[in-house]
């Protein structure tokens, strides 16, 4: 979604916004801006496009001021156009401000301040705050940011600048991110921590309601009635190395190859050397576990995969029920939730707007609620009576990878110790798989360093019009990822299909033109795999397999096979979706795609 970065400090502040702007540029990119308060007056240049186009209009340097705030836009209300870009003004031009997420209220306040003469400049919801402000700006700009909070409807954060208060910049936040970075004699306003990292990995996280007024020597914060709060400064254990490329050509290919690494923080600590899984920090006790009647896991997009494939594991290793929806659905279909549920809220970002919406029903209506979340601090975490973090540090291309696969392992560690607590398996027989699953970053690792064919197959199907993925149990849910994954940064159409159901209809689709993917590794389901594949061969597609190693069947029906290593079949997900974020990552490429920022996507979607 949109990004934020407000900067108060010694230094010239256009750089420095325009850096952290490039940084925060995944989250969304369709238009972007900044305003800088110079001798009393406010500079402001917007853009449409990507953060090229308003460093071009901005100049990366030549201001002296040391003060001001930055945007990009991912267009919600009103087109991406140069006049619904933020920074909005108020009709003075004194006070500035950029906002993310949703003022709900906006037409009402639009027409209540059109009645008072207030003109409008864009079709944006955002605007009407700086004339909200600008009535309220006599007493001080932190006092008519409190004052304009008390008209607002939504979810949103926003920072605002007046120009006849210089050294300052004031912010606040509901529902939507907004964080304070604390430098050496600056300070820091963002959406996202990257944003700031070069300058500074001490943050200060902000709760809903705060306005916080950042001076260069500091932040000052109080509630919306005025009252001083304190909030605690952490030390985030990221360096700025996550937000560059390493020497890898995109941020996504950077981000495949962090899997090992991903997955070894993410299982760290929480493997017990006998095998056994030890989420004790987690706080889900034993008992507790014990008492499930069923589980409900909500998430978006790729999460959503993840919560799929360990849906089969949760209900075939603990034999609890488990209902799976994507977040948006759910929280509009009235469900039953109950004491003995427990609902997983699975968010990368912790701050999809329907998974938090789907977790806060959820709490309300008295189910405890899990987060499995890679953000530590992040919304879904205060949404959550339990956190369940993966570790795979920060993820910067839009098409999510290596949190996918730490989201996999993270929820496979929960199915392994809810069967352990209800004593549903063999104790051996879980400390084999906890040791099979300590295993996999090394397979992870050996799969990403082989020599491999997918270059090869991606360009001879790069101009294809439409992929079909098939695969059955746990592999149908990797081909739902492997195709998103194919049609989000490709643009080629794709459709994943449990396999059993293919000729219920979609074989109508299948020519010589139409490559089938088929998640095909050793499973239980692969003999029911091997006659689907062969009804695929007698419509004349080609078969792009992935199979497990030592597979000979396999080699026979496909004219391709992307080989993973061996391992337990509840653990296989983790290793089968590499080749098929590879096999994407390829055809994008080769199709000349930007495959970090592709066309309509942001990395975070804090609105419904
Ligand atoms: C696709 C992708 C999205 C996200 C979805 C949920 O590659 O990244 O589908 O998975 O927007 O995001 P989070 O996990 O942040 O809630």
């Amino acid at each position: 979604m949109c990004g934020i970065v407000g900067y108060a400090g010694r230094r010239p502040g256009k750089p420095i916004i325009l850096d952290g702007l490039r940084r925060l540029e995944y989250r969304g990119y369709d238009s972007a801006g900044i305003v800088l308060i110079e001798d009393g007056v406010l500079q402001t240049t917007r853009a449409v496009g990507n953060l090229d186009a308003l460093y071009a209009a901005a100049g990366a340097n030549g201001s002296q001021a040391t003060v001001g705030l930055g945007h990009t836009r991912w267009a919600t209300h009103g087109r991406p156009n140069h006049e619904n870009a933020h920074p909005h003004d108020d009709c003075s031009g004194r006070v500035s401000i950029v906002l993310n997420g949703i003022v709900e209220n906006y037409k009402e306040l639009r027409a209540e301040l059109g009645a008072r003469g207030h003109v409008f400049k864009s079709e944006t919801d955002a605007e009407v705050v700086a004339h909200l402000i600008e009535e309220h700006i006599g007493d001080g700009l932190t006092a008519a940011v409190r004052a304009t909070l008390a008209s607002l409807d939504g979810h949103y954060a926003f920072c605002a600048l007046s120009a006849d208060e210089p050294g300052i910049v004031v912010g606040t936040r509901d529902e939507c991110p907004l964080v304070v970075g604390v430098g050496e004699g600056e300070m820091f306003f963002a959406s996202a921590i990257p944003a700031f990292l070069t300058h500074t990995s001490t943050i200060i996280a902000l709760e809903d309601g705060d306005v916080v007024t950042l001076r260069a020597e500091g932040a000052q914060i109080c509630d919306v009635a005025g009252q001083p709060l304190v909030r605690e400064q952490t030390v985030v254990p990221w360096d700025d190395d996550a937000a560059e490329k390493g020497g890898y050509e995109t941020f996504m290919l950077k981000e495949i190859h962090e899997q090992p690494a991903a997955l070894r923080d993410t299982l760290a600590g929480r493997l017990r050397e006998d095998g056994v899984v030890d989420l004790s920090e987690v706080g889900l006790d034993d008992e507790m576990l014990r008492r499930l009647r069923r589980i409900f896991i909500v998430a978006c997009g790729t999460s959503y995969h993840a919560g799929l494939i360990v849906s089969y594991a949760i209900e075939q290793l603990a034999r609890v029920p488990v209902q799976i929806d994507v977040a948006s659905e759910f929280r509009y279909r009235e469900p039953v939730f109950g004491a003995d549920t427990l609902v997983i809220g699975i968010t990368q970002s912790g701050e999809t707007a329907d998974t938090l919406a789907a977790m806060r029903l959820a709490r309300a209506a008295g189910s405890p609620v899990l987060a499995v979340t890679n953000l530590m601090g992040s919304q879904a975490t205060r949404e959550a009576d339990y956190v369940l973090y993966t570790r795979a540090g920060l993820e910067i291309g839009v098409a999510a990878t290596k949190t996918h696969t730490a989201q996999v392992a993270a929820l496979l560690l929960l199915a392994l110790r809810l069967a352990w607590a209800r004593g549903v398996m063999p104790e051996a027989e879980l400390k084999r798989l906890g040791h099979e699953l300590r295993a996999v970053p090394e397979q992870v690792e050996q799969l990403l360093a082989r020599p491999s064919a997918i270059e090869e197959i991606a360009r001879r199907y790069h101009d294809e019009r439409f992929f079909l993925y098939l695969g059955r149990g746990m592999g149908f849910a990797v081909c739902l990822e492997g195709a998103l994954k194919l049609k989000e940064i490709s643009y080629i159409p794709t459709e994943a299909y449990a396999a059993g159901e293919m000729k219920h209809g979609p074989i109508a689709l299948l020519d010589k033109e139409s490559p089938v993917v088929v998640v095909a590794d050793d499973s239980p389901v692969f003999p029911k795999l091997v006659s689907n594949i062969e009804e695929v061969r007698a419509r004349g597609a080609d078969v792009i397999a992935v199979a497990t190693d030592g597979n000979e069947a396999i080699g026979e029906l496909s004219r391709d096979v992307l080989w993973v290593p061996k391992c337990d079949h509840h653990l296989a997900p983790i290793l089968t979706v590499i080749p098929l974020q590879l096999l994407a990552y390829h055809i994008a490429g080769m199709k000349g795609l930007n495959v970090d920022q592709p066309r309509n996507l942001a990395k975070t979607v804090t609105v419904e």
